[in-house]
């Protein structure tokens, strides 16, 4: 049988969005989605165009990991974005495609959560992971690169077996092949959306509330783990700027950024 692929040709006609997901540069291999995204961005790439490939050999995540991104399984792809808000402001944009990467699944029928700041997850197994990249002024950003993994159609055994207690896929989950065409059409639509009305009314209540509700960690046990610490604290609210508000066993609160930590359930 032959694998559907995602070129742009395959999914055109399929996709309701203005602009975001109209300009796409489509590969059956490359080493990193967001690598290339980042020199086309460099070179003027314009907002919304998207870089996709089959496959990554050099796939990256948050904090110097690896992603594995074996060839017609996953969404492994990345968006171009040029928003004229504060560079301290880009944080919240992860906060938006969490939400809407959690919309669009819950619309296959498979009840993800979000995993602040970055990682959608079921059953306390990850399924999709975002990396955001930023090149910025002290004020203004030149670009924000979105990359996206998402874990589709892998089978157990194409999850490597040191993560395969940490990682799943919607297939696993769901016991049903997916259609990574109609995935990706949701989550381009469902992102211009909730991207154009940050942009144009900084609002992002929406994806805010989808966040709060949909949070594996909120009102949780949770360890907060920096470059020399790591400490059990519990998850308390998630603020309007996308922070997340944690309170230690001694009783002192820390809003935490995500660039700086990750945070583990106490279960691991
Ligand atoms: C994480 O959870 O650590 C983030 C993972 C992000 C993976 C995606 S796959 C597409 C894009 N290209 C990359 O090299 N990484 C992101």
């Amino acid at each position: 049988m032959k694998e559907e692929t995602l070129d742009y040709e395959d999914f055109k006609s399929d996709l309701s969005s203005k602009y975001m997901g109209r300009s796409v540069y489509y590969f059956d291999s490359i080493d990193s989605t967001n690598t290339k995204a980042k020199k086309l961005a460099s070179k003027g790439a314009k907002e919304g165009t998207v870089i996709i490939s089959e496959e990554q050999t050099a796939g990256r995540g948050r904090l110097g990991s690896s992603w594995i991104s074996p060839k017609h399984k996953g969404l492994w792809m990345s968006i171009i974005l040029r928003p004229n808000i504060a560079p301290v402001d880009a944080v919240k944009i992860t906060q938006i495609v969490a939400a809407v990467i959690h919309k669009s699944i819950n619309c296959l029928g498979i009840k993800s959560l979000i995993k602040w700041p970055n990682d959608i997850v079921l059953n306390d197994k990850k399924l999709c992971g975002i990396l955001t990249e930023m090149n910025a002024e002290l004020n203004t950003i030149n670009y924000v690169v979105i990359g996206i993994g998402i874990n589709v159609n892998l089978n157990e055994d194409e999850i490597p077996k040191d993560i395969r207690s940490i990682a799943t896929s919607l297939k696993i989950e769901s016991k049903n092949y997916i259609d990574r065409k109609a995935l990706l059409c949701s989550i381009l639509e469902n992102f211009e959306i909730f991207y154009d009305e940050f942009l144009e009314n900084f609002n992002m209540e929406t994806a805010l509330k989808i966040c709060r509700e949909n949070s594996a960690i909120l009102g949780k046990e949770i360890q907060v783990i920096k470059k020399d610490s790591c400490l059990c604290a519990k998850a308390i609210d998630i603020t309007n700027d996308g922070r997340l508000l944690v309170e230690y066993k001694d009783g002192s609160k820390e809003y935490l950024i995500s660039e700086e930590v990750s945070v583990r359930g106490l279960m691991g």
